[in-house]
């Protein structure tokens, strides 16, 4: 790098620092704040910055996963971590002989379940039920009571580190989830979803609890979870859009609401480290990039959904997570004259610093129900500023 070029790199790396430091976006929304409709890439200290997703999905091939330091997505997943070795392959392997099975499994069984109507958070109610059916959709029953016992703190343990809730994990819990996982794996029920895979049973226990505990329960309680948070949000704004047009609708959420914040990869080749803003990839080259318009997606001239990932590493599960969270969604909407009315200070933001506070209920809708407030705000606040700022610093995010 030349001496204009180093200049230019301290700059552009000191103004995204101190942007991010001293407010309360996320790295990527102060990315997309600060350089908006930017093409092509700026040079940081140590990385690229990849402002749209024209260059990214230009750059050389990489079968490379995301490195470690790419947030929401650590620690909760070693998966995405697997370097580009025979375990990985195993595990994808091993990934889609249940991802066919479970997407059928959407489509032919029922799930019975109710969101009871609330006035408060209900991002845990919903992680409760998703956590149920994830179960469900594994074994194709429902759980004991012992069973889910042993399972769910575990589930709730981990989605409270990535939401920053707790910041110390109850080793108990993951304990009881990885025992009963492992007993549920050697029980190899008839409709256990690897109940005749050799490729499964091939694998060593890690690996085996791992792909359940992990790349199944966790994911699906978490991401589904997140995603059906977002739509019921989107909802009590746009239902027309909703009903009309639904898979337009969740496009539209995920374009919004990426459920990753920050994309980061190690340098490879001869190609440098990159770092790349999920909210900007979604919004930069689009007409009226920060509003919620579905039809948008009726047309295909527009840049591409960047929120499922876009090289050999992108999710494999986009049709079994949409299902699941359409389901959950479409559920809870046909429990009779459903509504929902979003605290008056909450702000819907892409990850769930207070929970997703919203008042909910079936039928009439109270009088108060449009004007009421969530407690506790500040100190949610400056929870999240300094579990932000630590989580920068401990993942070494921005580097
Ligand atoms: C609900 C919305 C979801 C979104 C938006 C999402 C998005 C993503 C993204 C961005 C990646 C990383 C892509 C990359 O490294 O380039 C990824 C990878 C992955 N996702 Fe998802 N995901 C979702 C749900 C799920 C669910 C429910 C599962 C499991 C049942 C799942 C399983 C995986 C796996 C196994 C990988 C790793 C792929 C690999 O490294 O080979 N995802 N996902």
């Amino acid at each position: 790098m030349d001496l204009i070029n180093g200049l230019k790199a301290v700059y552009y790396t000191s103004l995204l620092y101190l942007r991010v430091l001293f407010s309360l976006m996320t790295p990527g929304t102060a990315i997309w704040n600060l350089f908006q409709n930017r093409k092509g890439k700026i040079n940081l200290i140590s990385r690229d910055l990849i402002c749209d997703s024209e260059t990214l999905i230009s750059l050389p091939k990489c079968g490379k996963p995301l490195d470690g330091f790419t947030n929401a997505l650590c620690p909760f997943l070693p998966t995405f971590l697997l370097d580009n070795d025979q375990y990985w392959k195993q595990r994808r392997d091993v990934f889609s002989i249940a991802n066919s099975i479970i997407n059928q499994r959407i489509l032919e069984n029922s799930f019975e379940f109710k969101l009871e109507s609330k006035k408060g958070n209900v991002l845990w109610d919903i992680f409760e039920i998703i956590a149920k059916i994830s179960f469900q959709l594994l074994f194709n029953r429902i759980p004991t009571e012992d069973e889910f016992n042993d399972i769910y703190p575990g589930l709730l343990d981990i989605n409270k580190i990535i939401k920053r809730f707790t910041s110390k994990p109850d080793l108990q819990a993951r304990q009881a989830l990885y025992d009963r996982t492992l007993i549920l794996i050697k029980q190899n029920e008839n409709d256990f979803v690897f109940h005749d895979s050799k490729e499964f049973y091939a694998m060593n226990e890690i690996h085996q609890v791992s792909s359940i505990a992990e790349d199944f329960l966790t994911t699906i309680s978490v991401q589904c979870t997140d995603l059906v948070c977002h739509m019921l949000l989107l909802y009590s704004k746009y239902p027309n859009d909703f009903h009309d047009n639904i898979e337009n609708s969740i496009h539209e959420t995920l374009r919004l609401y990426p459920l990753t914040d920050l994309w980061t990869r190690q340098p490879y080749g001869k190609q440098r480290g990159w770092i790349a803003s999920v909210v900007q990839l979604n919004r930069n080259g689009w007409t009226q990039p920060d509003e919620f318009i579905s039809q948008r997606w009726d047309t295909n001239d527009h840049p591409p959904l960047m929120s499922w990932g876009f090289d050999i590493r992108r999710c494999p599960a986009q049709k079994l997570a949409t299902g699941i969270s359409q389901l959950v969604f479409e559920n809870i909407l046909k429990g009779g004259d459903f509504w929902i009315r979003p605290a008056r200070n909450f702000e819907h933001e892409r990850t769930f610093p207070y929970g997703c506070q919203v008042w909910i209920g079936y039928g009439e809708i109270p009088s108060e129900a449009n004007s009421w407030t969530f407690e506790g705000k500040f100190r949610m606040q400056c929870r999240r500023w300094l579990c932000e700022k630590v989580r920068m610093i401990d993942q070494n995010e921005l580097n």
